[in-house]
């Protein structure tokens, strides 16, 4: 079986996606090509368009397309609907189909790698951008006690606290230099960054209030450059667990490959090639 693949974005950056599904598919012994296409937003019609007539079997979407995109779509996932953004599109039965396979990754992650089990416990979630839009909203859906959203702009933690307490969580938000973000974050039992702080080349000052977590809670970020961030550093040292960001990129493009090939995806083995990969550049 021959599978052909791609990303779109604009620009694309440094996405590790090409690289992972590649190393993946030649280890399992599969033919699959994935390609960057470096889609204008104002060129995003045409590119559909054209998507559906080409031999494309899916393509994973990332910024600045993951909304945008799904007019151009003949269904979506309730993922992607619950998320309200697309990163992953396949074909089904002629029809192009969106998914969000975002909030999946960051919930098996927590599952699998730290063997966490989110519901009934209480959150603290740095930044309310596109990650932590599928980040909380994910954790709303697992039936998470409550979630504190932490974010630089208050009003966008406002707007995705809506959508989380539509699923029924109990939600507060708080600005990063409020008062209570050392309380919130001591009583919090899972603490995840979802910005781009601590993101090699980009922003590597260190979280506000990160010396309230406490040695039995558990440290997540989604940064994955460096590996281990400030934030994780700091909360080893206090004791907690921590919970890199390669293991959500893992996991979210694992299930976008279910989605494309119907095949389980090695995740021990993405790792250790992502690592390697890491670990060169
Ligand atoms: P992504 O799709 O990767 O989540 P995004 O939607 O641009 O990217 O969101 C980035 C998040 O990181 C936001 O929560 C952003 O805060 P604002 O909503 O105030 O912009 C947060 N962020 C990025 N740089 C930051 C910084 N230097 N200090 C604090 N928060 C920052």
């Amino acid at each position: 079986m021959k599978y052909s693949l791609g990303i779109i974005g604009y620009p694309l950056g440094h996405t590790l996606s090409p690289f992972m599904h590649k190393a993946v598919a030649h280890e399992l012994g599969l033919e699959l090509q994935y390609k960057s296409f470096e889609v204008n937003p104002k060129a995003l019609g045409d590119f559909m368009k054209r998507f559906r007539d080409t031999s494309l079997d899916g393509i994973n979407v990332t910024v600045p397309h993951k909304v945008a995109v799904m007019e151009f779509l003949d269904g979506l996932t309730d993922e992607a609907i619950t998320i309200g953004a697309v990163n992953t599109i396949y074909r089904k039965d002629n029809k192009l189909i969106g998914d969000n396979t975002d909030g999946f990754g960051f919930i098996e992650s927590l599952h699998q790698n730290a063997r966490v089990d989110p519901s009934g416990k209480s959150i603290f979630v740095y930044g309310a951008g596109g990650a932590a839009r599928a980040i909380v909203t994910s954790l709303a859906g697992y039936k998470a006690k409550k979630i504190v959203i932490a974010n630089r702009t208050y009003k966008k933690a406002e707007k995705l606290a809506v959508k989380a307490k539509e699923l029924g969580c109990v939600v507060d938000c708080i600005s990063n230099e409020d008062s209570k973000l050392i309380g919130s974050i001591r009583a919090a039992d899972i603490i995840v960054n979802s910005t781009s702080i601590g993101m090699e080349g980009v922003d590597e000052k260190e979280l506000p209030g990160i010396s309230g977590i406490g040695p039995s809670s558990l440290a997540v970020d989604i940064v994955y450059r460096p590996l281990r961030t400030k934030f994780l550093v700091k909360a080893d040292s206090i004791g907690a667990v921590t919970l890199d960001g390669l293991w959500m990129l893992i996991h979210q493009g694992a299930r976008s490959f279910f989605r494309w090939t119907g095949r389980e995806f090695p995740t021990q083995l993405a790792r250790s090639v992502l690592l390697t990969r890491l670990s060169n550049n």
